[in-house]
């Protein structure tokens, strides 16, 4: 028996002996290492898959090609708007300057309907327009300037103050879709989008010209007005 029991002994210290030297030769840790490893990635990747599933089933497999559509939508839309709502400004203004510049910028408005037009049919879509909160907050804010403005001395600096919002919002948002066609090499609507920003910015500069050369100024006039009446009285 007791040399059963040293044998059994002899076995345990031999085994010992055995994996102490795997571990230090690193035979023994390598093969179950890999096997984690491998495993983790496994893990990783289907864990990276669900997630990626789980975006598309929440968000949709949309990318800029999507939003790019969304953006010409929103100003397929703002721009039909600002061309009904161009005659009413136009009706308030005063400066002849003033009037000419929206008369003439609401033909621009047209043909950049049609220019929008001209994108969807070279995306092969068919121009649809997409209501659009910012361009209709902006409007409604117009609307109320030229209540509360419009019968006063300040009405054309109201309505330049009004339109300006409309023509920053515009060149905003052309100048994103711009890039935005560069991104996806659509050259031709790259180049109509680049037109119509040309036409806000020159259309918004003019407005600055005409506010900061006489529209302003003819709207403190009532303080002289008042200044007057203080003589008088
Ligand atoms: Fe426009
Ligand atoms: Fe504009």
């Amino acid at each position: 028996m007791a040399k059963q029991a040293e044998t059994s002994n002899s076995r345990k210290t031999s085994k010992t002996a055995t994996k102490k030297t795997a571990r230090a030769s690193g035979t023994r840790s390598a093969k179950p290492d890999a096997q984690a490893r491998q495993k983790r990635s496994q893990t990783v990747a289907s864990k990276a898959a669900a997630a990626k599933t789980s975006r598309q089933q929440i968000h949709g497999d949309k990318g800029l090609a999507d939003l790019f559509e969304h953006g010409l939508r929103d100003m397929y839309y703002a721009e039909k708007k600002i061309y009904k709502a161009l005659p009413k400004m136009i009706k308030a203004a005063d400066h002849p300057d003033l009037v000419a510049a929206l008369t003439s910028h609401r033909e621009e408005t047209a043909e950049q309907i049609e220019k929008l037009e001209a994108i969807f049919e070279l995306l092969g879509k068919r121009a649809k327009a997409e209501k659009c909160d910012a361009i209709d907050g902006i409007l409604e804010e117009g609307d109320g300037l030229l209540e509360d403005f419009g019968a006063s001395i300040a009405a054309d600096a109201a309505i330049i103050f009004s339109c300006q919002a409309v023509e920053h919002y515009e060149i905003s948002r052309y100048g994103s879709l711009r890039a935005f066609a560069d991104a996806l090499g659509l050259d031709e609507a790259k180049q109509h989008l680049d037109d119509i920003l040309s036409q806000e910015t020159a259309a918004d500069s003019k407005l600055t010209e005409l506010a900061e050369d006489s529209v302003n100024a003819a709207a403190t006039d009532y303080d002289d007005d008042d200044s007057d009446d203080e003589k008088a009285a």
